[in-house]
């Protein structure tokens, strides 16, 4: 049987930055991961957010992976609020002295495959994890290879990263979920246009939500707020343009452009209790969903690996267990403040179904636009004051 110190289940941002610093740092990781290589580069369907927390572009570039994020990357210094037909910058960089960066998830995960391959990191595409097994003491993966064949891999220490459909979170015996469900989805599309303004507007509307985002100067990520009922057949090319644009309400405009994707999704919030089990640790999707209103998603992932490769490095270096034993104490912090401002920013500018509710909602928009506490509020938690930035500077050896 093939032995490892850290095994990790999982070839998104999480298991890949993970891998990537253990290894920097002298401890083998091997990451085993269902999908091909091509997939998670190129597949359309792989599209993801694209915003980073100044504290996560920190340990980007503090793990080696930064440098295309730093060239290709574009720096924000806030974002615009369109409602009431009226555009209004929060500037993030003079309310909490930092600003954001936007850069697509899938095009950082290519960049950590290609840094942890090219520094002799192993990656196993196409090897699918069938099972987990005695994860109190001795812990062995289960996987199969492309050929179909049945192999074990001893490890010291098993990370689930396997995202929001994890398997691996079934392996935390009596583990509590915190969930709830939205009445709304978004759909978003990725089109060959310029984006409708230089940085990010999240625009509240009476007709429901859109947020106007960006991959690149030429590439534009747009989102409606819809019904969970919506079909995409129900949504034509010419549609989704006049709908952006009637929720821009005039202020600026989304000129259309040729559509290279399309999707829906729900929102919802969850996070697993505890994260951990005997010598099992979840990080990322698998154990927090967030809805993206409030970009945290990736940001969440990169806090639970510093996180958890602190405590590792404390037990390899120094035979010490106790950042390991408060791993998900730890963690939960930052997942809990992220999970309390993604449903602030969802609650604040979608359109919401009971009518007293919605009243209150419009009232705190209003209060949002006239005070200055509630957009440092806004501005400290967007940039990632109690998420991301209590880590960065921590990564280094
Ligand atoms: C995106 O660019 O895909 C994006 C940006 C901000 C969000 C969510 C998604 O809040």
């Amino acid at each position: 049987m093939r032995r490892v110190q850290v095994g990790i289940v999982g070839a998104g941002p999480a298991g890949l930055l993970l891998a990537h610093l253990l290894r920097r740092a002298g401890v083998e990781a091997l990451i085993l991961e269902a999908r091909s290589r091509e997939y998670l580069e190129t597949s359309p369907h792989r599209i993801r957010a694209g915003v980073l927390e100044w504290g996560t572009k920190e340990m980007a570039v503090m793990a080696g992976v930064g440098d295309r994020m730093l060239r290709e990357g574009l720096e924000h210094k806030g974002i615009y609020l369109a409602f009431d037909r009226a555009l209004q910058h929060v500037n993030f960089q003079i309310l909490a002295g930092h600003g954001i960066w936007v850069y697509g998830q899938q095009y950082l995960v290519r960049d950590l495959i290609h840094h942890h391959l090219g520094a002799g990191g192993e990656i196993l595409f196409e090897h699918e994890v069938v099972g987990l097994e005695n994860l109190e003491e001795n812990p062995v993966v289960v996987y199969r290879t492309p050929e179909g064949q049945e192999k074990q891999l001893a490890c010291e220490f098993v990370v689930g990263a396997d995202g929001s459909h994890s398997l691996a979170r079934q392996c935390i015996p009596q583990a509590k979920l915190h969930q709830k469900a939205y009445p709304f989805a978004w759909l978003g599309i990725l089109a060959e246009t310029r984006p409708a303004a230089e940085e990010l507007i999240y625009a509240s509307h009476e007709r429901g939500f859109a947020l106007f985002s960006m991959r690149s100067p030429t590439l534009a990520r747009n989102y409606l707020q819809v019904s969970l009922e919506e079909r995409l057949e129900q949504w034509p090319e010419e549609r989704i343009w006049e709908e952006l644009n009637l929720r821009l309400g005039g202020v600026a405009e989304a000129r259309p452009g040729t559509i290279l994707e399309k999707s829906l999704t729900p929102m919802r919030s969850l996070v697993v209790e505890p994260m951990q089990h005997g010598r099992f640790f979840l990080v990322g999707d698998a154990a927090h969903v967030v809805p993206p209103t409030g970009a945290k998603g990736m940001n969440l992932a990169f806090c639970d690996v510093a996180v958890l490769y602190q405590a590792l490095m404390a037990y390899y270096r120094d035979q010490d267990r106790s950042l390991l034993a408060r791993f998900t104490s730890e963690a939960l912090r930052h997942v809990w403040q992220a999970e309390f401002f993604s449903y602030w920013m969802t609650t604040l500018l979608h359109t919401l179904p009971d009518p007293f509710e919605e009243k209150l909602r419009q009232a705190k928009l209003r209060h949002l636009a006239e005070s200055p506490h509630l957009q440092r509020f806004l501005a400290e938690n967007y940039v990632g004051l109690y998420t991301s930035g209590r880590y960065a500077g921590n990564l280094g050896n």
